[in-house]
């Protein structure tokens, strides 16, 4: 008998009905600004990240993006639409929402602990050609 046909991945490889240790999993990782989902709902997936120092300016046009900072401090740079800058500064458990289209930039001073929350396929680098900074999406750990 061959194997029936996977038409999507099993709940397990989406990561569901199990638990996820975020520690464990951030333990895994190799070198900063690399995000690796953890899993998925719905079309969104989760994904742990270790940064330190800073990012590109970028912005998605197609959706929001959400930060969670589970160890060391973030700050986010936002452009507005006269050009004008302010920034977020985000302790461990606290987060923020970066609408859609809006410019910004990562910053940490130490290494930053994340955990991001964005649909399936959104750049790192947001739009725009790919760049030095930018990295495979999709990305299982
Ligand atoms: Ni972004």
């Amino acid at each position: 008998m061959p194997a029936p046909i996977q038409t999507s991945p099993t709940p397990t490889h989406r990561g569901q009905s199990q638990s996820i240790d975020l520690r464990d999993k951030i333990a895994l990782l190799q070198g900063h600004w690399q995000p690796r989902v953890v899993a998925e709902m719905n079309d969104y997936q989760f994904k742990v990240v270790k940064i330190a120092g800073e990012f590109v300016w970028h912005q998605h046009s197609d959706t929001d993006e959400t930060f969670i900072v589970l160890d060391g401090e973030l700050r986010i740079d936002l452009r507005d639409a006269s050009g004008g800058t302010r920034s977020i500064n985000l302790q461990a458990g606290q987060m923020a929402v970066i609408p859609q289209g809006v410019e910004h930039k990562p910053f940490a001073q130490e290494e930053v602990q994340l955990l991001l929350i964005e649909p399936r396929g959104v750049a790192n680098t947001g739009d725009g050609e790919a760049g030095a900074r930018t990295v495979a999406n999709d990305l299982w750990i």
